[in-house]
């Protein structure tokens, strides 16, 4: 493989080998509004001081580091990602309440019900189309009960696909990709209660949803008493 393609096919998705290459994309495709749409992001979340925080797919760390602003020093951000690459560059920017860990969607290294709130962005599409209900109801399963999940990635109409080309600066190989994923479709069979939807700019589509109050133990590989 050449080490400076950005992106690599793996088991556990499509990762990003490129940190650099894709901050630059993403600082560009978001036409300088970055901290803008991913501050809203953790708005839609509804995160704020004192709350625990998991990234999934969490890429170079952005949305990380914006939650951990947001939670405070009493709280904590973790963001995980299966490329060693793009974590050892966000580890090296994190402030004191935020952690990175290489390790897939579909098995999260968490005991059951750590996190009050679960976010990701752009990631969904990177994995498999029939492992995305298994990282979601590994995601349902980190969260307490009544805890928050909110998912962005990019809106599925062909014209957004092209964008979302230019977003990652490969529109080449972002044709490649997997399917723009159901979003609504998928927090519904993995077990959320779903609690908002809607559009973002540039061209994202977000799904809200929580933990069901009395769901007190998710069956899945993972499971831990
Ligand atoms: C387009 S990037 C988005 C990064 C970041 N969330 C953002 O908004 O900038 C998609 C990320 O999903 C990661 N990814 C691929 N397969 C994954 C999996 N199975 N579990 C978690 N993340 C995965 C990739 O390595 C990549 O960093």
């Amino acid at each position: 493989m050449n080490r400076h393609h950005p992106h690599q096919e793996h088991q556990h998705g499509i990762l990003i080998q490129d940190a650099r290459r894709y901050e630059w994309a993403a600082r560009i495709g978001m036409w300088g509004r970055r901290r803008q749409v991913y501050d809203g992001l953790v708005a839609l979340a509804g995160i704020g001081p004192g709350d625990r925080v998991l990234d999934v797919g969490c890429g170079t760390g952005y949305l990380t580091r914006r939650a951990a602003r947001a939670v405070g020093p009493i709280g904590v951000a973790v963001g995980i990602d299966p490329s060693a690459s793009v974590i050892g560059y966000a580890a090296t920017r994190s402030p004191a309440n935020c952690t990175f860990q290489v390790a897939g969607a579909q098995a999260l290294p968490h005991p059951d019900g750590t996190f009050d709130a679960v976010v990701s962005s752009l990631a969904i599409h990177h994995l498999p189309p029939d492992e995305q209900v298994t990282a979601l109801r590994e995601m349902r399963r980190v969260l307490r009960p009544g805890g928050r999940l909110l998912i962005a990635d990019f809106r599925a109409e062909p014209r957004h696909h092209r964008l979302a080309g230019l977003f990652v600066g490969l529109a080449r190989r972002a044709r490649r990709h997997h399917p723009m994923p159901d979003l609504a479709g998928l927090i519904r069979e993995a077990g959320f209660t779903p609690t908002g939807a809607g559009d973002r700019w540039p061209a994202l589509h977000y799904v809200q949803a929580r933990r069901p109050d009395d769901d007190v133990s998710v069956a899945t590989e993972h499971s831990r008493p």
